[in-house]
């Protein structure tokens, strides 16, 4: 059996960590309430001139050298973002570019905060069917361009941030193998809810780029309940159950909704990777930082089974289950 296994992860943060405080003197709130309602204390804001290219080359790289590979193995780069530098070409060609990289394919996929496992679920398709051997899977964004800074029901909440991972095709012979490499995805998406979460401009409509908008309340009250079926139904298509996982990657829009999925499906809160502390919500790029930030506390081990899940905009949601 073809299996997309992971051989390396990158991560990168723009410099500038910005805390609570410093919003608190720009807008109408107070570090109690963010602390209190979503978790999060800081985030990282791109520098002027600092692109989602930048981020997320620097994130690629930093998982070619973790994966001990050099850029022209690659023969597919799947980046995953809502903020690319422009509205074409894809950003993925940025990337492309910068690694050297002319042979193969790149492109940009767009599920907002699910957008990392959309495009891992992708990749996963690409080489299990053969057609990519090594795929370079990025989350990258700067939703720092894109917030309505005088809003405080949004602009405390996101942050810029990229992560990358290098997935291969092995043969994996599950007999006798460490079975290691992608076991299940599951994607969603409802359009019903399109309106929840939106940017209020774009080429085709206003002609301009626009500003985040949610219905912060009404996405919550979705979350929970979305997140924990999916990631149920994929915990049952692989047959193991919460108590089996070694790891839970979810994404990081409020602590209130990561811890309220794993108690909902019965997940030992101990076993749950938490970064929206100090990176706030970084849309596409949340799942890989989480999973560079548990390789980096020693959390993450190779043969560990690992779920990730994300929910964003459209409303999309979905989850991946692998082992490591
Ligand atoms: O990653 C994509 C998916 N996104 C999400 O998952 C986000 C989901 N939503 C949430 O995480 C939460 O709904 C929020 C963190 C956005 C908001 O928390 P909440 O507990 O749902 O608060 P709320 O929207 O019900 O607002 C409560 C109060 C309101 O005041 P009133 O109407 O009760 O007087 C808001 O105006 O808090 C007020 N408020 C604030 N106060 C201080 C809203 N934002 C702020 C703020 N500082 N930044």
């Amino acid at each position: 059996m073809r299996r997309a296994v992971v051989e390396g992860l990158g991560i990168y943060l723009p410099k500038r960590a910005v805390t609570n405080a410093e919003l608190a003197a720009m807008v109408d709130t107070t570090d109690e309430w963010i602390v209190e309602r979503t978790g999060i204390k800081k985030r990282h804001i791109a520098a002027d001139g600092e692109f989602t290219s930048h981020l997320a080359i620097n994130s690629a790289k930093a998982a070619l050298a973790d994966a001990g590979m050099e850029a022209r193995e690659i023969d597919l780069i799947i980046l995953a973002t809502s903020t690319p530098d422009n509205t074409f070409p894809a950003t993925a060609t940025a990337v492309q570019e910068a690694l050297g990289i002319t042979h193969g394919a790149a492109f940009d996929v767009q599920a907002v905060c699910s957008g990392f496992i959309y495009a891992m679920t992708t990749a996963n398709s690409f080489i299990v069917s053969g057609q990519a051997n090594n795929v370079l899977v990025i989350g990258a964004e700067t939703f720092s361009r894109i917030l309505d800074w005088k809003d405080r029901t949004t602009c405390v909440l996101f942050g810029d941030g990229a992560g990358a991972l290098v997935l291969c095709g092995t043969e994996v012979d599950e007999a006798n193998d460490d079975n290691r490499g992608i076991h299940v995805c599951r994607l969603r998406s409802d359009g019903r809810y399109k309106d929840k979460l939106y940017v209020d401009g774009g080429p085709s409509t206003t002609k301009t780029v626009g500003h985040l908008r949610m219905e912060g309340r009404e996405v919550f009250k979705h979350a929970v309940n979305n997140i924990a079926s999916v990631m149920q139904e994929t915990l049952d298509e692989a047959g193991v159950k919460p108590t089996d996982v070694d790891l839970f990657v979810p994404h990081q829009a409020n602590v209130r909704i990561l811890e309220g999925t794993a108690r909902k499906i019965g997940l030992d809160l101990e076993k749950v990777v938490i970064t929206v502390g100090e990176h706030g919500n970084t849309s596409a790029a949340s799942v890989p930082l989480a999973l560079g930030v548990a390789i980096e506390q020693h959390r993450l081990r190779k043969g560990d089974l690992v779920l990730l899940e994300a929910m964003g905009g459209g409303f999309t949601w979905g989850a991946v289950l692998l082992r490591w």
